[in-house]
């Protein structure tokens, strides 16, 4: 069935954030709308969504309770300002991300997106060792294949080297330490067993500079957008041991991994390994409105609480800061997440994903795969001469036949919503496996 929705004629004035513009106004791929596991396309197609459209809608689409919470909420007060000023839903939702936050976490600064909460807490790491008169703390560490957003600050602690070398010198005083994603894991399920002692390559960076220079270690505690990098089992342990034995803060980025995604409110639970600061986004509002938050410990917090108290403690902030539509739909959001108890359905659900993903093991082109929670990656062998382009022509066909999946160099990613049903797990599987068994 063809909507009724108009589809632009022209498509040249939109320059399309992290797309081959040229290539997708050829062919456009256009959805108009979308309702629980599905997305409609402009061509009347039913697609089901494999990605939660870009791992943020994990309640699935159309959630009624959010729809009216924003519908209600632009009637009653649209805006307030963010700054020097106050409205009631921004503490409410405060108090209700601390709430299902990791114990000892216990403060939100409000954001609108992953890469600003990301600048957010990196901001905070600096401000707060000078707070405390430790200001020669300036480094930054991130990793190898990380990805914390496009800003500055997210791009410099990165490690993706195409979000890198055409934008410059970056912040100085950062390193990296390397990724996990080592051979003898191949084929995991779940948690990886070798690799835990990578970690002490950090010891080896503070070695370097020493400790008293360095503010902040930031890291996707599962990454996401370099292919689905799992954390060996013990790696992040050492990293929180090691963090804590040099006054290191620890930051865990969990714009993807917030929000259920391992069956766990955050990733920090499901590892239980407490960082100092959670970076998050996308699953807030459930896609719907942008909103990040960057969330923190009291002991950073108190911090800055000090000095006389008519003066601005963090000179930093966002016009639409926890702004009035966006804490509606935050809220609305974790409702529905408790109501219909999606965490621990994604819990109950992940057995099934894992079987279902690894069956795809010896279809053609498969090299490996990697699965937690409900995230999957099929890595696939790339053409000679012509990177990305086998697991993109895999995007290509499977949105053809009905279904929406993501690819990363060579890499499918998939995280569906957390509604997911088994017969859908079985469709986007199915598909997938027939996909691959036609793919050049
Ligand atoms: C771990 C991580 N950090 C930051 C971001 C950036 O978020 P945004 O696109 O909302 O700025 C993303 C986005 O995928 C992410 O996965």
């Amino acid at each position: 069935m063809a909507l009724d929705r108009p589809t632009p004629n022209d498509l040249r004035a939109f320059w399309m954030p992290f797309t081959a513009n040229r290539q997708f106004k050829q062919a456009p791929r256009m959805l108009v709308a979308a309702d629980g596991m599905f997305y409609t396309t402009s061509d009347g197609r039913q697609v089901l969504d494999g990605t939660a459209g870009l791992w943020c809608c994990n309640a699935g689409h159309k959630r009624p309770k959010i729809t009216e919470a924003i519908q209600k909420q632009v009637e009653e007060l649209d805006y307030a300002p963010a700054f020097q000023m106050g409205h009631p839903k921004a503490f409410e939702l405060a108090n209700r991300l601390v709430d299902m936050a990791p114990e000892g976490i216990d403060h939100a600064f409000f954001t609108n997106s992953g890469s600003e909460s990301v600048e957010t807490a990196l901001k905070i790491a600096l401000a707060y060792h000078r707070a405390k008169g430790d200001a020669s703390r300036t480094r930054l560490i991130g990793r190898e294949r990380g990805y914390h957003g496009v800003n500055f600050g997210g791009i410099s602690v990165g490690g993706i080297v195409n979000n890198r070398r055409h934008f410059g010198a970056m912040l100085v005083g950062v390193d990296h330490m390397p990724h996990t994603h080592i051979p003898q894991n191949q084929w995991s399920k779940g948690q990886p067993e070798h690799g835990a002692n990578i970690a002490d390559e950090l010891e080896r960076i503070v070695a370097l500079h020493g400790a008293d220079t360095i503010a902040a270690v930031i890291v996707e505690p599962v990454a996401g957008s370099t292919g689905v990098l799992i954390p060996p089992k013990g790696y992040l342990q050492r990293l929180r041991e090691i963090t804590r034995k040099h006054g290191i803060l620890l930051i865990f980025d969990e714009v993807i991994t917030g929000f259920g995604r391992l069956g766990s409110p955050f990733a920090a639970q499901h590892f239980d390994v407490m960082p100092d600061m959670i970076t998050c986004a996308k699953g807030l509002t459930n896609g719907v409105i942008p909103m990040g938050a960057v969330l923190t410990t009291a002991e950073i917090h108190d911090a800055f609480m000090t000095g006389p108290e008519n003066l601005i403690e963090l000179f930093h902030g966002y016009t639409y800061s926890g702004s009035p539509i966006a804490s509606a739909a935050g809220l609305a959001t974790l409702e529905t997440y408790r109501e219909e108890a999606l965490f621990e359905r994604t819990a109950e659900m992940a057995p099934y994903w894992e079987d279902a993903v690894h069956s795809l093991k010896g279809r053609r082109h498969v090299i490996d795969i990697r699965n937690m929670g409900l995230i999957g990656a099929v890595e696939l062998e790339p053409i000679a001469g012509a990177p990305t382009q086998r697991a993109f022509n895999a995007f290509l066909k499977a949105y053809e036949k009905g279904v929406l999946i993501r690819t990363t160099g060579d890499i499918i990613a998939m995280s569906p919503p957390l509604i997911i049903e088994k017969a859908h797990i079985d469709q986007l599987i199915g598909t997938l496996a027939d996909v691959l068994d036609n793919l050049d």
